[in-house]
C-alpha cells in the first residue's frame, strides 16, 4: 500500500490496487501496521506542508483520495472495534477520565521520571515529531466546522498553541524543533520516517484523519480535550525525568510551558465540549470516539516503546540507532 502511494506522489498513473474492492476488516492491529500507517501519513502530508517532490495538485488527486479512503475505513474499524462502551455521562467532560481509565495503558511519562536514560528521551521525541513538529495545525481544521461557544474556545486554545500566551510567542511546535536540535536531533520535518514505526505514525494519521473529515469534527474536539485534559501532570513527570538526566533549560522549555499553558487549556477543553454537546446533543458519541481513539493510540504506542526499551532494545526500526549523536 505504501510503495503504490508513494509511486503515485513520484509520478506514476497506475490503477487503483485491486484490493480495494475487498471489505476492511475491523482489526485494532491496524494501529500497528507499519505499511497502512505509512501510506495513510504519505497521503495526509500533502495536506500540510506537502512532499518536496509530489506534484501539489495531488491533494485532490481522485485516485490518491479513493485509496486514502479505504486506508481511512480500515483504520477507523480497527480503532472502533477497540473502543469501549462507557455510560454516557451528564458532563461530557468527565468523559476523558472514564474513556482513558476504560483504557488504560503502561505510562511512558513515570518511565522518563524514574528510569528512562537519555536514548529513550531522544527516542521518544522522535516517535512525536510527526505529529509535534505540526502540533496545532490539525485542530484548526475544526474551526470553521464549529459555530458560537465551541468555536470560541476552540480558537481560545489554538492561540495558545500557537504562541499567543507566551512571552516569546513561539508556537509550540517550534518550541518542540528547539527541543530536537538542543538534544542532537535533526528537527527537519520527516527527517526519521524511515525509523518511525506505524504505532507511532498513528498518533499523527489519526489526528490527521478526525480533522480532515466533517463529519468528525466532534471526534477532533474529543481528542484535543483528552491531551488537554491529561497533559499538565505527564508533562510535570516529563520535566522530572529531563531534569533527572540533566538535560539543559532551552531543552526543557517545550515541556514546562505545557505545564502552565495546559493548566489554562485543560478547563477551556471542558467548556468546549459541554459547548459542543450542547449545541448538537448527538455529537456526544463522536466526542467519546475521539477521546477512545487517542486514549488507544497512546496505548499502543507505550506498549511499543516500554516493552522495547524492558528488553534493552530501541524502540525505533533499523539496525542501529539512529538518535544516537
Ligand atoms: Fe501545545
Ligand atoms: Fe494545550
Amino acid at each position: 500500500m505504501s510503495s503504490w502511494v508513494l509511486d503515485r506522489l513520484l509520478g506514476s498513473d497506475a490503477d487503483a490496487p485491486s484490493y480495494l474492492a475487498a471489505a476492511p476488516a475491523a482489526s485494532a492491529d491496524v494501529l500497528a501496521d507499519d505499511d497502512l500507517q505509512l501510506a495513510l501519513h504519505l497521503c495526509y502530508e500533502l495536506h500540510y506542508l506537502g512532499w518536496p517532490d509530489a506534484a501539489a495538485d495531488l491533494e485532490w488527486d481522485t485516485t490518491l483520495l479513493g485509496v486514502r479512503a479505504w486506508l481511512e475505513r480500515r483504520f477507523e474499524a480497527g480503532l472502533r472495534a477497540d473502543i469501549p462502551l462507557v455510560p454516557d455521562a451528564c458532563d461530557p467532560a468527565d468523559l476523558v477520565t472514564a474513556i482513558g481509565d476504560a483504557i488504560g495503558g503502561r505510562s511512558v511519562a513515570d518511565h522518563v521520571r524514574d528510569r528512562a536514560t537519555i536514548d529513550h528521551v531522544r527516542e521518544l521525541i522522535v516517535h512525536r515529531s510527526p505529529y509535534q513538529l505540526k502540533e496545532a495545525d490539525p485542530h484548526t481544521w475544526a474551526i470553521p466546522r464549529l459555530r458560537g461557544a465551541a468555536k470560541r474556545h476552540l480558537v481560545e486554545i489554538q492561540m495558545g498553541e500557537y504562541g499567543a500566551d507566551d512571552e516569546t510567542h513561539v508556537p509550540h511546535a517550534e518550541l518542540y524543533a528547539t527541543t530536537m536540535a538542543l538534544l542532537g536531533l535533526d528537527p527537519t520535518p520527516h527527517a526519521y520516517l524511515d525509523v518511525i514505526p506505524g504505532s507511532s505514525l498513528a498518533i499523527s494519521n489519526l489526528v490527521s484523519m478526525l480533522g480532515l473529515h466533517r463529519r468528525h469534527r466532534a471526534a477532533l474536539l474529543g481528542h484535543l480535550a483528552y491531551f488537554e485534559m491529561t497533559s499538565v501532570s505527564a508533562m510535570r513527570r516529563y520535566v522530572a525525568g529531563l531534569e533527572r538526566l540533566e538535560v539543559p533549560p532551552e531543552a526543557r522549555r517545550f515541556h514546562e510551558v505545557h505545564v502552565l499553558a495546559d493548566g489554562e487549556h485543560e478547563r477551556i477543553s471542558a467548556d468546549m465540549l459541554r459547548a459542543v454537546v450542547a449545541d448538537e446533543p448527538a455529537l456526544a458519541r463522536d466526542v467519546a470516539f475521539g477521546i477512545g481513539a487517542a486514549a488507544l493510540v497512546e496505548r499502543c504506542v507505550a506498549d511499543r516503546l516500554l516493552s522495547r526499551w524492558d528488553e534493552g532494545r530501541s524502540s525505533l526500526d533499523g539496525p542501529h540507532h539512529p538518535v544516537t549523536p
